[in-house]
């Protein structure tokens, strides 16, 4: 026993020092390593080089080891959230082309992230993220009229531009005779004009941000009918998103950007397996005079998105968004997502916004993680209307997954290998619940998008890599 003691001691020692000597190489950087981490780190989150006063407190801080502590003074830079804007923006895009123009999409991306809101509400969460009241407040015309913050805080005049340093204001009047603000038959709100005068006028536009309610803000617009709370669901029910998701076609396209942000593309979740109960009546049952065809192609798509898509049934977007259950009375009717009902009759027919996911079971439930979402809705297999679905997408366990994996790309610049996934998901899942060393920072909160980044740094950043 003694023996064996002795004998293993100078292997143990020696297994210490390696220990030692490895950790001192992860911790202190030398001058010149940290100084080149520390401008990385910088431009990879702004764009931008950093100053030089800047570069030495950054590199400063990583010599001593605080890659949290130093990333979180990156986040303090403008330019990291209209970094942050601009690469989201491919989100809202089904060709994912970025948009360097701010729209209300990737102001809400911003606004969330800036003001430390839990960042799933993205996707189901009440929220317009907009300039506040005092920046739309100008005068215009002969004689002047005041466009000015009062009962319909959200409608204005449009008097064309708005004069220097004011921005027009999110949803306005089409002509000058608007002066009944509440209701108004010729609502602007899709040309984005008051996101972009907002990053034209105000370089600092991500620190002025406002948050308000999409739901009081629509009961001042006409719609066919305002938007009710259970149907609002994040950036997918403002303008930009619904303008590329629900113009013309059937009201599936936008699965596809649901998936996008859980990683997946809808081929790589095509599942036919799944009963066909749900498939529209549009889709043809032998496509090519092959039965086979559909069963083996269209229904692995269409199995589980046509009932997932059934959310969105009221939603319509011709120049503005539209919202009306009566789109659906007496179907099928004229309304697009009738059209070709007549391809086979005995397909589903769907008549309200209940949506059902069959994807919680076969290959797709293990990929995307489904669970019992914490918000608005407690069951992610069935519920009515756009914002318990969107809330079921947001719980998930691929959504964070590829936050993580997304926000590593942005600062490792490279693709995770196999081990980092599961340091990614480990750092997924401790975002979900939020992470309290981040504390000091207001960043501890449950879906912090700022914490996330925090986190995902110390994977390549201050750490002596091959
Ligand atoms: C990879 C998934 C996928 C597969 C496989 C698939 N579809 Fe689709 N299908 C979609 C999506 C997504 C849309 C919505 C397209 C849009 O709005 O841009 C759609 C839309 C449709 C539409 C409505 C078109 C419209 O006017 O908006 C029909 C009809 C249709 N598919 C039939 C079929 C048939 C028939 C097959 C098999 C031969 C098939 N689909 C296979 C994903 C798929």
């Amino acid at each position: 026993m003694y023996r064996g003691c002795q004998f293993w001691r100078p292997l143990f020692l020696l297994a210490l020092v390696f220990v030692a000597t490895s950790f001192d190489a992860l911790r202190a950087l030398d001058e010149v390593t940290a100084r080149d981490h520390a401008l990385r780190l910088h431009e990879r989150l702004t764009g931008v080089p950093p100053s030089s006063t800047e570069l030495t407190l950054l590199t400063q801080l990583l010599r001593d080891g605080k890659v949290a502590e130093a990333t979180f003074r990156v986040m303090n830079n403008n330019y990291f959230y209209k970094e942050l804007a601009r690469s989201f923006s491919a989100f809202a895009d089904i060709d994912q082309q970025p948009n360097d123009t701010l729209t209300d999409f990737s102001a809400a991306v911003v606004g969330l992230t800036i003001s430390n809101r839990r960042f799933d509400e993205l996707f189901y969460g009440d929220i317009l993220y907009t300039a506040p009241d005092a920046l739309m407040t100008y005068q215009f015309g002969t004689p002047p009229v005041n466009v000015n913050h009062d009962s319909s805080p959200l409608i204005r005049v449009n008097g064309g531009a708005a004069p220097a340093g004011f921005v027009r204001p999110p949803f306005r009047c089409n002509t000058t005779g608007c002066t009944n603000a509440t209701v108004n038959p010729d609502v602007i709100y899709d040309d984005q004009a008051h996101f972009s005068d907002l990053q034209n006028r105000f370089p600092d536009w991500p620190q002025r941000l406002v948050l308000r309610s999409q739901y009081s803000s629509y009961q001042l617009l006409r719609n066919e009918q305002k938007v009710p709370a259970s149907s609002i669901a994040g950036v997918w029910t403002l303008q930009e998103a619904a303008r590329e998701v629900f113009n013309a076609g059937t009201n599936r396209r936008i699965l596809r950007l649901f998936l996008r942000l859980l990683g997946y593309e809808l081929e790589q979740v095509h599942d036919a397996t799944r009963p066909d109960l749900y498939v529209r009546r549009d889709v043809d049952r032998q496509p090519g005079g092959s039965v086979s065809a559909f069963q083996q192609g269209c229904r692995g798509c269409h199995a589980g998105m046509d009932g997932l898509v059934q959310a969105f049934v009221y939603f319509d977007f011709t120049g503005r968004l539209r919202y009306g259950p009566t789109f659906t009375q007496n179907a099928p009717n004229d309304f697009k997502i009738y059209r070709q009902h007549n391809i086979y009759p005995q397909g589903h027919l769907a008549v309200n916004d209940q949506w059902v996911n069959l994807w919680t079971q076969g290959p797709n439930a293990s990929r995307i993680g489904w669970r019992t979402p914490k918000a608005i809705t407690s069951d992610v297999t069935q519920g009515s209307g756009a914002a318990s679905l969107a809330a079921s997408f947001a719980g998930t366990e691929a959504f964070s997954n590829n936050l993580a994996k997304v926000v590593f790309q942005r600062i490792c610049l490279r693709a995770p290998t196999t081990l980092e996934k599961g340091t990614l998901n480990n750092k997924a899942r401790a975002f979900e619940e939020g992470i309290s060393d981040y504390e000091s920072f207001s960043a501890n909160g449950p879906y912090n998008m700022r914490a996330l980044h925090a986190s995902v740094a110390e994977m390549c950043i201050g750490k002596v890599m091959p």
